[in-house]
């Protein structure tokens, strides 16, 4: 590809302060106060795109957030890339915990990213690695240079779940056929060490809530002769994993693929260091399923875990009480062949069963996803794998990733292809908690590798 270093030289500052625009405007699907921000989102999202070269683009309305669509048809007989990536983010809570104001964007260096990096709600997931798609796009037609056609899918609902995405492909299978999907929503192992995710988890979400009395009870009157909410819940959240941190819910690994030792002895060649694991996150020790490394565990391993829990008295100072109700939210990540569905109701048929006397259980399930792997023979892999080769110098390693995007598992089933996972973000850029980042090395890096995956793509293809 042609001039792509100099172009990126040329036009960096702008490249920045695009994203830095972007980041502003605080698109947090799950909070409905901020509707008018993400639809604000979406709106730029479509100018941007119109500006990069799309010849259409449009704001396709949904039940929920818009989905932005843009494409470039050059030749019907040439195949096609379609990039998902998402405009919405998470909410940024515990906002206290911010050095900067999330939706304020600032520049800093940190260890991992000497050149500087952008910190913002959004920056790594996903604006920042979305914008990266737009951004090559900019250069591929600015210089001719695109090879194949391109389509753009753009959604504000990924963090809460992509119901209506989901919808949206199967009314669109003919709007949307494609030869190839490209997402930047994942990560590598670090900037000397790229790697394509080659795998993502799929993932249950439910709430479950405990009640007790009727009403909350002084806790001296009632305490000991009544089953209390919360102590029956931590009781029974305990009871879900053995001493070994297996999931004790029965049928719960019926489908879990086991790895061959081969699988996992290519796994373990993967650079890790179990030290400095520890050092990042400031513990004396790793925990997790007895029988398995780190790395497996947070990639190809099931689990099970609170991600909230709440009840009774929580204010300042002390207050003698027994809580009418108990609640918490509990995710699954799950691994291939476990059914999303199958294992909601596996939980909620156990939770009921483990309930003891004295309180009712309601289980509710959110959202959840299939599992994904992708072959590494495929054109779109070795297209993708080029083009590290090119612009790090190194052939990237592949990685199963721990996180999900439910909606990969969806496009296989509807639209018949396979996704490339290319992310170039880092798994210490705080994605979803406080002072988010994403190195800018990475976002110029992304904006030179995604053209050369379009190059090697079209050549693997025709
Ligand atoms: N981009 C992430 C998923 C991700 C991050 C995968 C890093 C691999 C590496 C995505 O936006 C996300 O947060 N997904 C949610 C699930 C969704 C249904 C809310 C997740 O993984 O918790
Ligand atoms: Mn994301
Ligand atoms: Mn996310």
């Amino acid at each position: 590809m042609n001039q792509i270093q100099p172009y990126i030289s040329q036009h960096k500052d702008r490249f920045l302060n695009e994203l830095i625009e972007l980041l502003k405007i605080p698109s947090i699907s799950a909070d409905s106060a901020y509707k008018n921000d993400v639809l604000k989102t979406a709106d730029a999202i479509k100018i941007s795109l119109e500006k990069a070269g799309c010849i259409t683009v449009e704001i396709c309305k949904t039940d929920g957030y818009p989905i932005v669509y843009g494409e470039k048809i050059i030749d019907k007989s040439l195949p096609t890339v379609l990039v998902y990536g998402h405009y919405d983010v998470q909410p940024p809570d515990p906002i206290d915990l911010w050095d900067s104001p999330p939706f304020k964007p600032v520049i800093k260096s940190t260890e991992k990213h000497p050149e500087g990096a952008i910190f913002a709600r959004g920056a790594c997931d996903d604006k920042g690695q979305m914008y990266m798609h737009v951004k090559a796009m900019e250069f591929m037609t600015a210089t001719n240079q695109l090879p194949c056609n391109v389509k753009f899918m753009i959604e504000g609902e990924e963090e809460v779940g992509s119901a209506n995405l989901a919808t949206f492909v199967k009314n669109n299978q003919e709007k949307l056929k494609n030869d190839v999907i490209l997402i930047s929503d994942t990560g590598m192992i670090a900037n000397d060490v790229p790697s394509i995710t080659t795998g993502l988890r799929g993932l249950s979400y439910v709430e479950v809530e405990v009640t007790g009395p009727n009403r909350d009870l002084h806790s001296g009157l009632y305490g000991g002769a009544v089953a209390n909410p919360i102590n029956v819940l931590t009781k029974m959240i305990a009871s879900l994993h053995d001493d070994n941190n297996h999931i004790t819910i029965p049928g719960f690994y019926n489908n879990v693929e086991e790895l061959s030792k081969e699988e996992r002895a290519e796994m373990a060649k993967a650079p890790f260091s179990l030290e400095n694991y520890k050092k990042a996150l400031d513990i004396d020790a790793v925990y997790g399923e007895a029988g398995y490394t780190t790395n497996e565990r947070n990639s190809i391993r099931p689990t099970l875990d609170v991600n909230g829990i709440w009840g009774g008295y929580t204010g300042e100072g002390a207050k003698t009480v027994i809580a009418s109700k108990a609640y918490a939210k509990i995710s699954m990540r799950l691994v291939p062949h476990q059914n999303w569905h199958e294992i909601t109701q596996l939980f909620k048929t156990h939770f009921e069963n483990i309930a003891p006397q004295g309180v009712k259980v309601k289980v509710t399930p959110h959202h959840g996803g299939q599992g994904y792997v992708t072959p590494i023979d495929s054109i779109g892999y070795k297209a993708a794998s080029k083009a590290y080769q090119d612009t790090f110098g190194k052939t990237p390693i592949p990685q199963r990733s721990g996180g999900s995007i439910p909606i990969v598992s969806l496009f296989e089933q509807e639209l018949k292809s396979k996704t490339i996972l290319m992310g170039f973000g880092l798994d210490s850029d705080a994605i979803h908690s406080p002072n988010e980042h994403f190195g800018i090395w990475n976002y110029l890096k992304g904006i030179e590798t995604i053209p050369l995956f379009y190059k090697y793509f079209t050549e693997l293809s025709t």
